[in-house]
């Protein structure tokens, strides 16, 4: 039984319990991260709760804890899970109160973590790339809060596995914003292009680390949505997140993508961040 995190206390998780009352449950009033641990400590951690930090600032709620707790805590809970390579999900809601669209004075926000084991990155998946459906983007326009309030997605990258593909890349307006669960790129002419991190875009802690891996390796970045037709004629696509690093998108909408097999700039990249990983392990 792994143990999880509920408002100050560590509990196995079948003994957690919140109230049907909690906003979260019944709003989907609330703001979570996901962050990557590598031989028992978690990778970009001042990232991640500096975009919390962000995410409670836009839904204007209160930050229950110092990042030095936040900090304090996760490593308890990592530890209470045996150490290793887990994945920590953490979630902040706006409380428990009764049923109103209006934020509730006084109420104390409820503070989860729980963590499990993180899932290697498929060797198949590095080796020959993933497949990508495009669908319009449904979502809200304040993509860039990492809210818990995750329907749409849902629903995308639902569609993208109904079609046999494993994300869906997001279209508004003409242009590519991001993916249902990462952040998206296209290689065109040598030159990475990525959306700007603005409020289309959930501020990716794993695109900081791209952008700053290829500010190191020369590599041109334009922070600049491509058109959707500048993206089915890119060299390279990729995608980012935190769980899965940077995995090559290979066939976009059942056509193959440049060769059709992972491109030489996404291996600079991957070679970097594997790199970059390493170093922090050792
Ligand atoms: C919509 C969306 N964009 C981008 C990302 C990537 O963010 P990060 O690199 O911080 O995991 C995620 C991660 O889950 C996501 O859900």
């Amino acid at each position: 039984m792994n143990e999880v995190y509920l408002n100050g206390e560590f509990l196995a998780s079948d003994q957690a319990k919140i109230s049907v009352f909690d906003r979260g449950f019944l709003l989907g009033d609330g703001v979570y991260e996901v962050i990557p641990v590598y031989a028992g400590r978690s990778f970009q951690l001042m990232g991640h709760l500096r975009r919390l930090q962000s995410s409670l600032g836009g839904v204007r709620m209160q930050n229950p804890m110092s990042d030095t707790d936040w900090t304090n805590m996760i490593s308890t809970l990592i530890e209470k899970n045996g150490g290793g390579d887990q994945s920590v999900y953490l979630q902040v809601t706006r409380g428990v109160a009764p049923r109103d669209h209006v934020f509730p004075t006084g109420v104390k926000p409820t503070a989860f973590a729980m963590s499990n084991p993180l899932q290697a990155v498929p060797e198949k998946y590095k080796q020959q790339g993933i497949a990508a459906i495009t669908l319009p983007d449904i979502r809200w326009q304040n993509c860039n809060i990492k809210a818990i309030t995750l329907l749409p997605n849902s629903l995308l990258k639902q569609q993208a596995q109904d079609a046999g593909a494993q994300e869906a890349l997001l279209i508004r307006d003409g242009y590519l914003t991001e993916g249902a669960v990462s952040n998206a790129y296209a290689v065109i002419g040598g030159t990475i292009y990525t959306a700007p991190a603005d409020e289309k875009v959930l501020p990716g802690i794993t695109r900081e680390v791209v952008l700053k891996l290829a500010a190191q390796g020369n590599i041109p970045v334009i922070e600049q949505a491509v058109s959707e037709i500048q993206l089915k004629q890119a060299d390279e696509i990729w995608v980012s997140s935190s769980t899965k690093e940077v995995l090559p998108i290979t066939r976009l909408n059942g056509q193959a993508v440049g060769d059709g097999l992972p491109g030489i700039v996404w291996k600079q990249i991957d070679a970097l961040y594997q790199q970059y990983k390493l170093s922090f392990i050792e």
